[in-house]
């Protein structure tokens, strides 16, 4: 950023609109100010903090005048963690600006051809409709500006969320409205019980230390995995550890730790210990049972997931005979979900455990036309594939947030299903992927579904259609 620009305050920058990734935008001399944490309509003052030739980013240091759209935001944690970053505008609103996303994506990455946009399908809870979370451990935890600046000895552990852009900062969580059930519980009474215990939390910049992480899944049926994660090895400690959440709360139906002395939390070449109880949860849909282990994805937001799920299936209209291919399938869910009205379908991915767990779904559901294979997509879905498989009829194809490598997007131009139902909680690159496809598909459908109420994510499904 030049000197110039550097600290620079613009005044009484009216916020226009929120453009992506939940940013607000208003514009200053032919240049757009990108501001955080302010809503359309506020009028405020703005310290610049980056520039570029073409646009600014900054932060709101003075308030003029207040967007009548702003609500009070409900948690004492907001504007620190980085978790709900829309709750002080309303929930209404929010829909409205997720939807335009989508539109935005497709008009001006995708630049495709594309009917109307439906109307978002929103969330009936906007609190606590998450069924995971995952909790860090840190001996550095956030100290507000009034806590420096009085000078006084703090409580440095801390077990809570990764305050944005810094990776060493926590912001020690009290309650968080995300998730119900047993989590505010157990994270806070494991928190009580390791620092009256005097047990080390982590240390993430030298990476040393026991307590590391904590991961708590629930499901509708009410049960829970508590997993903790240990960034050491003393057995007695990991034992008194695990005896105290077992005892405390016997109703967790599945108690694991992981010990992890690598330098990242992620953990799928990591053994799972079953401390107590099974090694994996149990959702429910429509009857149908969805088994989740300790490395298995499973949509965040049990009950719009099945929102989710009955659009895509709705989408796909499959009558009985098709083939489906289900691709980025993680457990088998939106596989196993359309399986009773195909004729089969294939279900790929690449985290081994994942297609297990796909595999016993299906098993444990009675339902004997699904295949599942794991690997990467790239890699995979090739021309061997093909050949030693039915042809798809209808392709279900569900990304992480980078979208489709360019492989598998190529594969699809060549395998020309008639149909293509693209569900993805990334909206850019669904529609930088859309347009590419869009050389043999055309958009027929276009339904937004908000997976994630209080934060900018939103998740679209889009059917594409074998141009004739
Ligand atoms: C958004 S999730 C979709 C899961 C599933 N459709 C569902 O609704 O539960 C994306 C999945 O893609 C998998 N994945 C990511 N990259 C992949 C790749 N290169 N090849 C195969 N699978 C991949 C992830 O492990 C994850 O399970």
């Amino acid at each position: 950023m030049s000197r110039k620009m550097k600290n620079k305050v613009v005044e009484n920058l009216t916020i226009e609109r929120i453009a992506t990734e939940g940013k607000c935008v208003g514009h200053h001399e032919g240049k757009v100010v990108f501001v955080q944490g302010v809503a359309p309509g506020d009028v405020v003052d703005v310290r610049i903090t980056r520039g570029k030739s073409s646009f600014m980013e900054g932060e709101a240091i003075k308030f003029h005048e207040f967007s009548k759209d702003r609500i009070d935001p409900f948690c004492s944690h907001f504007g620190t963690c980085g978790g709900c970053k829309w709750q002080h505008i309303n929930y209404d609103l929010q829909k409205t600006y997720k939807r335009q996303q989508v539109v935005d994506q497709f008009t001006r990455i995708g630049k495709v051809e594309i009917p109307e946009v439906e109307p978002i399908i929103g969330s009936a809870n906007t609190q606590y409709y998450r069924n995971k979370l995952d909790f860090t451990f840190s001996n550095n935890r956030w100290l507000t500006r009034e806590e420096i600046d009085s000078g006084a000895e703090f409580e440095r552990n801390a077990l809570g969320f990764h305050i944005p852009k810094m990776f060493d900062k926590i912001v020690d969580i009290e309650h968080c409205y995300l998730q119900g059930n047993i989590s505010n519980d157990v994270r806070n009474e494991l928190r009580k019980f390791a620092l009256s215990n005097e047990l080390s939390f982590y240390d993430i910049r030298n990476q040393v230390d026991l307590l590391r992480n904590l991961i708590i899944r629930t499901t509708s049926t009410g049960e829970s995995m508590v997993i903790v994660q240990f960034g050491g090895d003393n057995e007695a400690e990991i034992d008194l550890v695990m005896n105290f959440l077992h005892e405390k709360f016997p109703q967790i139906t599945a108690l694991l730790y992981i010990i992890n002395l690598k330098k990242n939390e992620t953990f799928n070449d990591l053994e799972v210990v079953t401390f107590a109880g099974k090694d994996y949860i149990e959702e429910e849909m429509e009857g149908l049972k969805f088994r989740i282990g300790p490395k298995s994805f499973y949509q965040t937001n049990s009950d719009q997931a099945y929102e989710l799920y009955k659009v895509t299936r709705e989408f796909a209209g499959l009558k009985g005979g098709e083939v489906v291919y289900d691709l980025y399938t993680g457990t088998g869910t939106i596989a196993n979900f359309v399986a009773k009205q195909a004729k089969q379908v294939i279900g790929i991915e690449y985290v081994e455990a994942a297609i297990i767990d796909a595999k016993l779904n299906s098993k444990v559901n009675g339902l004997e036309n699904t295949l599942f294979y794991a690997g990467d997509m790239k890699d995979m879905l090739n021309d061997e594939f093909i050949a030693t498989h039915d042809k798809p009829d209808v392709i279900i194809t569900d990304p992480p947030r980078a979208g489709m490598h360019d492989d598998v997007v190529n594969m699809l131009l060549k395998l020309e299903a008639p149909k293509i139902v693209y569900v993805s909680c990334n909206p850019a690159t669904q529609a930088r992927d859309v347009a590419l496809l869009s050389e043999k598909y055309s958009v027929d459908k276009i339904q937004p579904v908000d997976m994630f109420p209080q934060t900018y994510h939103v998740e679209n499904v889009v059917l594409l259609t074998l141009k004739s």
